[in-house]
């Protein structure tokens, strides 16, 4: 992909560029000193593999880890957001792979990623504060913010530093708000877009923010040319947070781009033979029914994220065993919830909270051959196929949720079809909720009665409303969700070159 080495005058060569916290790749340091690196996947990654690798592509992220900090002390992802070094010059060799990873000094990193993005741009689109005590804006707010302005400042400034003239950028998400206006002043010939993850807060909810920090993110977003959001709903409340605290929407487009599954890889990833080794383990695990049937599955796979709800899903499960005794010993709640985010205390309780539910839960209702929640937190992507292979029923009741990708990919993977429990927070709701059983996620009572009615589906409508599912969710597959962005933000008139 693009190397900054033979950069034009001023400017770099990059014709299309992605800004993103979490970059496609991560490194580790072995006991020898040596790096491995891992690939991530998702809808970026799939988007800039369909444009092809001559396209001129570069991916700027941050580094995350002692090891991503020393991929990049030996040149391998970037050195930093300085301008690139002339044709001919010397320099430490930048994004050879298409990959620049910047060294962002890691207390700032730390205050903007956790302090800000993760404790209160999350918890303000997510609605996810306890009013009562929280959030407090203080001085410590005010001194974490000022790391925040500097973090967006150093990918927009790494941005414009490698950028073509007239070149495509695609800001990811809310670590990066502010990049939009600051790139702007910076460069103001490139075609800019920035792409909301999450939900976007409504303006009653959005307004706790300090005045001056709500109207400074939305200023920041609204330096691109064109704001895409996962569903309709997000969109508009994005609109109604401009037209109360921004005086509009001004030049600025938005677009709706739902993100949905990517059925061609699922489908033959999840055939391969490590996932099929995991169905072997989890029908161990799960066990048989009294009657000596296979017993019924309902799967849950999240990060222990506070916004996916886990712990009321639990309680949910308990709320059926105690109002359908029927279905003691015949069922299991199969539940993966991987690590997130365990820099935050707050993380770190939830995920003590799922374990002690789950665990008083097989206490008082397991028997000697059923254990009523087969509970994993360890990430295995490959186990977490082989429990959408296996799933009767999927349970995906968030809070609140920017799209949510396993209500689309469990459908679609059931070997049997499955139905889908699905909160109506869910964007993914917008295009599923057909023919999903709808709950409300903060009604336990009323989640146990769907489980219970997703159980008693039969086999014939179940495969019927699953074929449905997996059509829906794989309306606009990654690569294509990444190509309408792009082409929308080149062709939208513009800044000329
Ligand atoms: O939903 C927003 C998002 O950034 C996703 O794109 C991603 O899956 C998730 O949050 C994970 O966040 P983090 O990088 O903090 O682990």
């Amino acid at each position: 992909m693009a190397s900054t080495q033979d950069a034009p005058g001023a400017h770099g060569s990059a014709k299309v560029l992605v800004a993103s916290n979490r970059g496609p790749v991560s490194y580790q340091v072995g006991d020898d000193g040596s790096l491995t690196s891992r690939r991530g996947g998702g809808g970026v990654v799939s988007g800039l593999s369909a444009i092809g690798p001559d396209a001129g592509a570069l991916w700027v992220c941050s580094a995350l880890s002692d090891g991503d900090r020393e991929a990049v002390r030996r040149g391998i992802v970037g050195a930093g957001p300085e301008a690139p070094p002339q044709r001919g010059g010397g320099g430490r060799r930048a994004g050879e792979d298409g990959v620049l990873m910047l060294d962002i000094p890691a207390d700032v990193h730390a205050d903007a990623y956790n302090g800000i993005a993760n404790s209160v741009l999350w918890f303000v689109h997510h609605m996810l504060y306890q009013t009562p005590l929280e959030p407090v804006f203080d001085a410590e707010f005010r001194r974490q913010w000022a790391s925040y302005e500097a973090y967006n400042r150093a990918f927009a400034e790494a941005l414009a530093g490698r950028a073509a003239p007239g070149a495509a950028v695609l800001v990811q998400d809310y670590h990066l708000t502010l990049v939009p206006g600051m790139l702007r002043e910076l460069r103001p010939d490139l075609r800019i877009g920035h792409f909301s993850h999450t939900p976007w807060a409504p303006p009653e909810y959005f307004r706790m923010l300090p005045d001056d920090i709500a109207e400074q993110v939305l200023r920041g977003m609204l330096g691109a040319d064109r704001l895409g959001f996962l569903t309709r709903r997000w969109a508009d409340a994005f609109e109604a947070c401009c037209a109360r605290f921004a005086d509009g929407l001004g030049d600025t487009r938005i677009g709706v781009h739902g993100l949905g599954a990517d059925a061609d890889f699922l489908r033959e990833r999840s055939h391969r033979t490590d996932v099929t080794e995991r169905m072997a383990a989890l029908r161990d695990e799960i066990g048989s029914a009294p009657d000596g049937t296979a017993r019924r599955t309902i799967v849950r796979v999240d990060r222990t994220e506070l916004s996916k709800n886990i712990v009321r899903g639990l309680l949910s499960y308990r709320q059926l065993l105690d109002d359908h005794p029927e279905w003691r010993e015949r069922v299991v709640h199969v539940a993966f919830a991987y690590p997130s985010r365990q820099d935050l205390a707050v993380y770190r309780d939830y995920t003590a909270e799922v374990q002690r539910l789950a665990d008083e839960l097989n206490s008082q209702y397991g028997t000697p051959d059923w254990t009523p929640v087969v509970l994993h937190v360890k990430d295995d992507f490959a186990r977490s196929l082989a429990a959408y292979r296996l799933a009767d029923v999927a349970l995906v009741n968030p809070i609140r949720d920017g799209m949510n990708l396993v209500a689309k990919e469990m459908p679609l993977v059931s070997d049997e079809g499955c139905a889908l429990v699905l909160s109506r927070e869910a964007g993914a709701h917008e295009e599923l909720g057909e023919d999903a059983i709808t709950v409300n996620p903060y009604d336990v009572v009323g989640t146990a009665r769907a489980l219970h009615e997703a159980l008693s589906v039969g086999p014939e409508e179940r495969a019927e409303r699953s074929k449905r599912l997996a059509a829906a969710a794989t309306a606009l597959p990654p690569a294509q969700w990444f190509l309408d962005q792009l082409h929308a933000l080149e062709e939208q008139p513009g800044p000329s070159a």
